[in-house]
């Protein structure tokens, strides 16, 4: 079994390398060519965090995986993660575990190739400003794939803890990888997403996160905080006004986002209005962007084919590069 901590995955693979990973594992889903359970969420008793249990199967890979990954908001005040986990991947022809990787490291990457997965399918060629809201500990990665993807000449970030957002945002404008690009921290989320062609929210909020009536005609937007029933941060003014409504996988996203689950009870959008699937659109079954001003929703709220994607493909590099702890 070799043991892979972040830092060894950082020197192992890039984030445009897990985005086409991710996409990879989109198709592999609307074809079917995978098993994946909805996962598996054990409340806490504090009523806030929860463990979260994680299997996919994918005979072409020859290999499965569980990630464990545990939701524990207040995390970011004690300076940990507040997605603690680990990955087991698994040897399909033995059953022997052959990889344990550090699984908050890769819920980021996954999670952020999965926002510029669907940026790269579904916003226009030309986006000039991205605006990100929430700068915990999902954020980074979220702005490096947007990055990825579209060459943004501005960045606009906005959080709650002004301090947080704040240094983000200088963080960001001090990366040599990012120089040329304006990264600002906003005052309030009116001005994080004026004019920006392409919107991320990664927040831990149970109420809407910016104003669905201000995003600009032509905007892509990808939520990805929500994963409970009874909270969301995707204003649903937005949803009427959208063209198209695309999941990451639309049966999880049904059983678990407040973002659309709210909206439906309410009758502001009807289940028909959820076109389907990124994978659909990745393999060509459904249309993409249609026109320049349409606004298209992503919302996400992350499947294990994923974790199975981008853990394969780490362990691979890793190995090859003889890079990681060999446990025998
Ligand atoms: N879709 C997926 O695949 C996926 C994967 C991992 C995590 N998540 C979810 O993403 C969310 C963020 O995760 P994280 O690890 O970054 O959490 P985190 O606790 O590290 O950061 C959350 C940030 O949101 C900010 N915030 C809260 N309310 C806000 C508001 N109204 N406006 C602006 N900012 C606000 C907080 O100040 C904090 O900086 C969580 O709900 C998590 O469960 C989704």
């Amino acid at each position: 079994m070799i043991l892979l901590s972040e830092k060894d995955i950082r020197q192992v693979v890039t984030m445009k390398e897990i985005i086409e990973a991710v996409k990879t594992s989109f198709v592999m889903m609307a074809k079917g060519e995978c098993e994946v359970p909805l996962r598996t969420v054990i409340e806490h008793a504090d009523g806030e965090s929860a463990f979260l249990f994680m299997p996919a199967y994918a005979q072409e890979m020859d290999a499965a995986s569980l990630k464990v990954v545990n939701i524990f908001p207040r995390n970011i005040d004690r300076g940990l993660s507040s997605a603690p986990g680990q990955i087991l991947l698994i040897d399909g022809e033995t059953g022997y575990i052959s990889a344990l990787i550090d699984g908050a490291c890769v819920t980021r990457l996954r999670t952020g190739a999965s926002t510029g997965a669907a940026f790269d399918a579904l916003a226009r060629e030309d986006c000039r400003k991205g605006a990100l809201i929430g700068t915990g500990g999902q954020a980074a990665a979220q702005l490096e794939a947007m990055l990825a993807v579209r060459d943004l000449e501005e960045v606009s970030v906005y959080d709650i803890n002004g301090e947080r957002c704040r240094q983000f945002a200088e963080a960001f404008q001090n990366d040599p990888r990012f120089e040329g690009i304006v990264f600002k921290a906003a005052a309030d989320p009116d001005e994080c997403i004026a004019d920006a062609d392409l919107i991320a929210t990664a927040t831990v909020s149970a109420r809407p996160v910016f104003d669905g009536t201000k995003v600009k005609n032509g905007a892509t937007i990808s939520a990805v905080g929500t994963y409970e029933p009874h909270k969301h941060e995707l204003d649903p003014a937005v949803l009427p006004r959208a063209s198209k409504i695309i999941c990451d996988w639309r049966d999880a996203v049904l059983s678990e986002s407040g973002d659309l689950l709210i909206p439906l009870s309410q009758g502001i959008i009807r289940e028909s209005d959820i076109q389907g699937s990124l994978g659909d659109i990745l393999c060509g079954r459904l249309p993409g962007r249609e026109s320049d001003d349409e606004i298209i929703v992503y919302e996400t709220v992350g499947v294990a084919m994923q974790d199975l994607a981008a853990a394969k493909l780490i362990c691979e590099k890793a190995r090859a590069a003889g890079i990681g702890t060999f446990w025998e």
